[in-house]
């Protein structure tokens, strides 16, 4: 991801270009920005207000109603927890519940140092490993909340003093 890199307005320029129709391809279009820039930013519903006279409010109305979408800026770290049917069975709500708790951050959100963000997905196509979390990509298996400490150690993460 090139985020830093990336000039949005010129991005969101690029991307409605490819559609005949942006209000019909608003979905395609709200995808193809957050896989360029990791999530829709406010400047990108601006960009896409802009070029499409789709007003920010709208498209934002819109890209909530999708849990695919994300509105902060994703972290260093991108931890995916599945809650697909075989690791919700085995306790994938729990795992997220103390994910949440132990990093601080709501599901879809980026802890404020920006090195963690937390997802919530649907399957992740191990079920037989449930409960699944990755990080970056590497999955984790039979996941529980200790082994998710040790987890997040791996990556740098240290719980701050005082929290339990
Ligand atoms: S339900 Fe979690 S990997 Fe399939």
């Amino acid at each position: 991801m090139a985020a830093a890199t990336v000039d949005t307005e010129t991005l969101v320029k690029d991307v409605v270009a490819r559609y005949a129709d942006a209000r019909a391809g608003l979905i395609p279009i709200l995808q193809d920005i957050q896989a360029a820039l990791g999530y829709i930013s406010p400047q990108a519903l601006r960009a896409l207000e802009r070029e499409t006279g789709i007003s920010a409010n709208e498209a934002y109305g819109v890209a909530t109603f999708y849990t695919q979408f994300r509105f902060t800026a994703p972290g260093k770290h991108r931890i995916q927890v599945c809650n697909g049917t075989a690791c919700h069975v085995r306790a994938a709500a729990r795992i997220t519940e103390e994910l949440c708790r132990y990093l601080g951050v709501a599901v879809g959100g980026t802890t404020p140092d920006g090195e963690f963000s937390l997802e919530r997905v649907a399957c992740l196509g191990c079920c037989a490993l449930s409960p699944v979390l990755t990080v970056d990509g590497k999955v984790y298996a039979g996941v529980t909340p200790k082994k998710m400490q040790r987890i997040l150690k791996e990556y740098g993460f240290e719980r701050k003093a005082g929290k339990s």
